[in-house]
């Protein structure tokens, strides 16, 4: 199934105190945008790839991903918004090619794996949506109402990451009546379930797929990924 790729990585990084943009910060000398693409490259039915920038840093993220050698598919950069959600849609509206699938994937996870890609690929094209995630390692609380905090079983919680695919209709339907009513969610699969009815279906990621936030998930990122590579 044809399928284009939109990577988010038009966020600020603020939390990460980088001094620049959290997409540019390197990792053994390659920019973390041109890391998150690394698995899709292999993958020959991705015919698009949609790079979403800070407004401010367009021309930085093309240098970031020159030379990318994926013969197979169309890669351009497009402007990003205030919002992850706006950035998303603003992706979304620039697909060209004559798609069925669109798989969304933070550029602030550079370790996800082909292969848990390949199976939120096949979950969506069979379900409409799907998502990578991880069972929690920790036992969880919840706040109540009333102040306090109750316990909730680990067992049936997920940890819901990126990448998440859906076909094309249901993400752009899903994006389009999020505008329109102004709903937000701080990801993908939520608008596609709550906006456009899809059912979601939670792929297991087969691997640590750490989201790059806070300073120290980008050391342990950097050891990770310098100790692969020897
Ligand atoms: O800020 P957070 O880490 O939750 O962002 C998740 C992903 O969404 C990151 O890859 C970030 O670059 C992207 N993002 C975006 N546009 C925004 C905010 C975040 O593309 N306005």
């Amino acid at each position: 199934m044809k399928t284009a790729l939109i990577i988010p990585a038009a966020g600020s990084g603020v939390r990460l105190g980088a001094g620049r943009h959290k997409a540019l910060v390197e990792i053994g000398g390659q920019a973390l945008v041109r890391l998150a693409l690394e698995p899709f490259r292999r993958i020959e039915h991705i015919v698009e790839a949609i790079v979403v920038a800070p407004q401010g840093a367009m021309p930085e993220i093309q240098e970031a991903l020159k030379g990318v050698d994926w013969p197979t598919c169309a890669l351009r950069v497009v402007a990003g918004g205030e919002t992850r959600q706006d950035s998303v849609r603003n992706g979304i509206e620039t697909i060209d090619a004559d798609v069925s699938l669109v798989c969304v994937h933070d550029a602030a996870r550079p370790l996800v794996t082909e292969s848990t890609v390949l199976r939120v690929l096949a979950a969506a094209a069979e379900g409409g949506a799907a998502t990578a995630a991880s069972r929690p390692a920790d036992s969880l609380r919840v706040d109540t109402a009333d102040g306090a905090t109750e316990p909730l079983d680990r067992d049936k919680a997920w940890l819901v990451e990126t990448p998440q695919a859906f076909r094309y209709e249901v993400i752009r339907k899903a994006h389009a009546h999020a505008q329109a009513t102004r709903f937000t969610a701080t990801d993908d699969a939520t608008l596609a379930e709550q906006c456009a009815g899809a059912k979601v279906t939670v792929v297991e990621s087969d691997a640590l797929n750490l989201k790059i936030t806070k300073p120290e998930d980008l050391e342990v990122v950097r050891g990770i990924i310098e100790a692969v590579q020897g």
